[in-house]
C-alpha cells in the first residue's frame, strides 16, 4: 500500500511555510519569513496577512517542486487552524481550503501548539523521541505552557504564563537593548560570550506550575533606566553581559518549574518545543540536568522548533491514519480549540 502523502500549510503568525510529508518522513520544507516587522520591535498583523498573500503560492509551489511529486499525489491537505493572529491564519486556511476543493482530497485542522509539540515525532526531528508519558515545556513568542502528553492526541496543560510568553520575554527586553525583533537567537548568541553572574535579577514568585514575565521586564527596563542615568553608554558597554544575566534569569525560571512538574506528576521525560527552545542555554540547562540522573530529555532539531509547516504535516499525517477530516465549512480560531 502506498504511504499517503500529506501537504502541510503553516501560517498563524510571521511564518509563511510548506512542507511536504509522507507517513512520517520529510520530503520538503519551505519557510518565507517576514523580514517587515524588524524594524517596528513586533509583528504588524495587517503586514503580516497582506506578506503571507504575497509569499504563499510561491512557498507551496516550492514545496511540491522540491518534494518531487504532483499534486495529484497529495492525499490531503493540513492547516493551521489557529490560535494565532487571524489575518494570518485566514489567508492559509482560505488557500487550504480552495486547494482541497480542486484537487478534490481531505481536509485537515491542526492546532498549532499540538504541532510545536508533535514536531518530536517527525522522522529526522530527534534521535530519542519522547516516550509517553512525558512533559513538555513549550515555549514560543506567544505561548509558555508545561503540557502533560500521555498519548499523541491527549494532552493537558498543567500549567502556563499568566502574563507575557518566554519568548515575549526575550523580545520586550532585546527592544529595550536595541536589539531588531525578533531578539531570541540575537540575545542567546551575545550571552555565549556574557557573564550571566554580572546582573542579578529577582525571580517572580508565582503560584503552582504557573509563570510570570512581566516583572522581569519591568525589573530590566527600571535597572536600565537608572544605569543610564549614572552612564549613557551602560547597555554597549555590558551588552553581552546583559544578555547572559536576563537569559540566565529566564532559563531559571522555567527550569525551576519544569522541575517541580516532573517532581509532582513523578514523570522523568521531558521534551521541549516551540521558538525559545532553539535557545542554547536552556538546552544545555535541560542537558545538565540528565546528566544528573534528573530526567530524559528530548530536544528536536532548530529547524522543528520555530514555526514551521513540517509539524502541521506531520500532524496532518496521524491524523490522516485516524481520518480526522474536516468539511469546507471550517474556519480560522485565533484561539486554541
Ligand atoms: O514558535 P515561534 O517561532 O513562534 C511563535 O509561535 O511564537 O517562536 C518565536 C519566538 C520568538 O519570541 C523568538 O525570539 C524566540 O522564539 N526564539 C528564541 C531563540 N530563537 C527563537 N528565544 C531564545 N533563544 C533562541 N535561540
Ligand atoms: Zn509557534
Amino acid at each position: 500500500m502506498n504511504i499517503p502523502i500529506i501537504l502541510g500549510i503553516e501560517s498563524s503568525c510571521d511564518d509563511t511555510s510548506a512542507a511536504v510529508i509522507q507517513g512520517r518522513k520529510i520530503l520538503s520544507h519551505v519557510t518565507a519569513h517576514q523580514k517587515v516587522h524588524q524594524k517596528y520591535g513586533g509583528v504588524v498583523p495587517e503586514m503580516a496577512s497582506r506578506a503571507h498573500q504575497q509569499n504563499i503560492v510561491p512557498v507551496i509551489h516550492q514545496a511540491i517542486l522540491e518534494a518531487n511529486i504532483q499534486k495529484k499525489d497529495i492525499s490531503a491537505i493540513a492547516f493551521t487552524k489557529g490560535p494565532g493572529l487571524m489575518g494570518s491564519l485566514l489567508v492559509g486556511v482560505s488557500f487550504a481550503k480552495s486547494m482541497a476543493m480542486a484537487l478534490d482530497i481531505p481536509l485537515i485542522e491542526v492546532n498549532h501548539i499540538q504541532a510545536h509539540i508533535l514536531a518530536h515525532f517527525i522522522d529526522d526531528a530527534n534521535e530519542k523521541p519522547p516516550n509517553f508519558p512525558f512533559l513538555c515545556l513549550t515555549v514560543s513568542g506567544g505561548h509558555t505552557q508545561i503540557v502533560l502528553i500521555k498519548d499523541y492526541f491527549d494532552m493537558e496543560i498543567l500549567g502556563e504564563t499568566l502574563d507575557d510568553a518566554a519568548g515575549e520575554a526575550f523580545d520586550k527586553i532585546g527592544k529595550m537593548l536595541g536589539l531588531d525583533y525578533p531578539a531570541g537567537a540575537e540575545i542567546d548568541k551575545l550571552a555565549q560570550k556574557g557573564n550571566p553572574e554580572k546582573f542579578t535579577f529577582t525571580m517572580p514568585k508565582v503560584d503552582k506550575l504557573n509563570f510570570s514575565f512581566s516583572g522581569l521586564k519591568t525589573a530590566v527596563l527600571y535597572f536600565l533606566e537608572k544605569e543610564n542615568k549614572k552612564n549613557s553608554n551602560f547597555i554597549s558597554e555590558n551588552l553581552n553581559d546583559l544578555c547572559a544575566s536576563v537569559q540566565k534569569t529566564i532559563i531559571e525560571i522555567l527550569i525551576q518549574k519544569l522541575k517541580s512538574a516532573a517532581l509532582e506528576y513523578n514523570i522523568s521525560n521531558i521534551a521541549i518545543a516551540g521558538g525559545v527552545s532553539a535557545n542554547s542555554g536552556l538546552r544545555n540547562a535541560l542537558i545538565k540536568e540528565e546528566l544528573s540522573g534528573l530526567w530524559v530529555c528530548s530536544i528536536p532539531k532548530f529547524e522543528y522548533t520555530t514555526d514551521n509547516a513540517a509539524m502541521i504535516a506531520l500532524v496532518g499525517s496521524l491524523k490522516f491514519d485516524k481520518k480526522e477530516f474536516v468539511d469546507l465549512s471550517v474556519s480560522a480560531s485565533a484561539r486554541s480549540f
